[in-house]
């Protein structure tokens, strides 16, 4: 049997607690908010995961129209976030996620691809994206995506 067409479509907010799972499954070893658990433990009671969660409810929060889902059959496969500043006619993509098992398939550049046409179509001039040094794929996919390294950036901790 054909597998259902995947398709992105535009963020509902009922799909808020898939879009939060996704996230502490997908970013463990990116993510500044483990790595800084991983040198200082717990200094509170909210570990990592619930402090990435968080990103993503105050993208959704901030911006929903801006935010987009892969979905085959029903079944979220990932997600994107952006936050525009028509300001300075700018726009950013703060999180993007892809489940493990749909990895490598083309569906991290299908969402960039959508959201810089989303981004264009609502007048921005400029697109930014950042990844950590670590990020491997990130470092291959957003050149490979037209964008270009600009600055890196050095994240400083201490305990208080
Ligand atoms: C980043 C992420 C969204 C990409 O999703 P995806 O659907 O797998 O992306 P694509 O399939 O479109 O592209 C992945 C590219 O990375 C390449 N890649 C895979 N593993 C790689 C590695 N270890 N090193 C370098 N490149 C790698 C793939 O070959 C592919 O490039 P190609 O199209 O030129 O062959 C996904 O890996 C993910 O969710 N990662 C965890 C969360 C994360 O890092 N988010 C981004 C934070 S900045």
């Amino acid at each position: 049997m054909d597998e259902p067409p995947l398709h992105i479509r535009p963020y509902r907010d009922e799909d808020l607690p898939q879009l939060r799972k996704i996230t502490v499954e997908s970013f463990g070893s990116v993510a500044l908010e483990q790595m800084l658990e991983q040198k200082y433990g717990l200094w509170n009671e909210r570990d990592w995961k619930v402090r990435k969660a968080s990103h993503i409810d105050d993208d959704v929060a901030q911006c929903p129209e801006g935010c987009f889902v892969a979905e085959r059959g029903g079944e979220i496969l990932g997600y994107i976030t952006t936050r525009l500043d028509r300001v300075n006619q700018r726009g950013r993509i703060p999180n993007l996620a892809v489940v493990e098992s749909a990895r490598g398939l083309g569906l991290g550049r299908r969402m960039i691809q959508h959201v810089l046409d989303y981004m264009r179509d609502e007048g921005m001039k400029l697109a930014q994206i950042e990844t950590m040094a670590s990020n491997a794929i990130g470092q291959h996919l957003y050149p490979s995506c037209g964008f270009e390294e600009v600055a890196r950036q050095v994240h400083y901790a201490m305990r208080l």
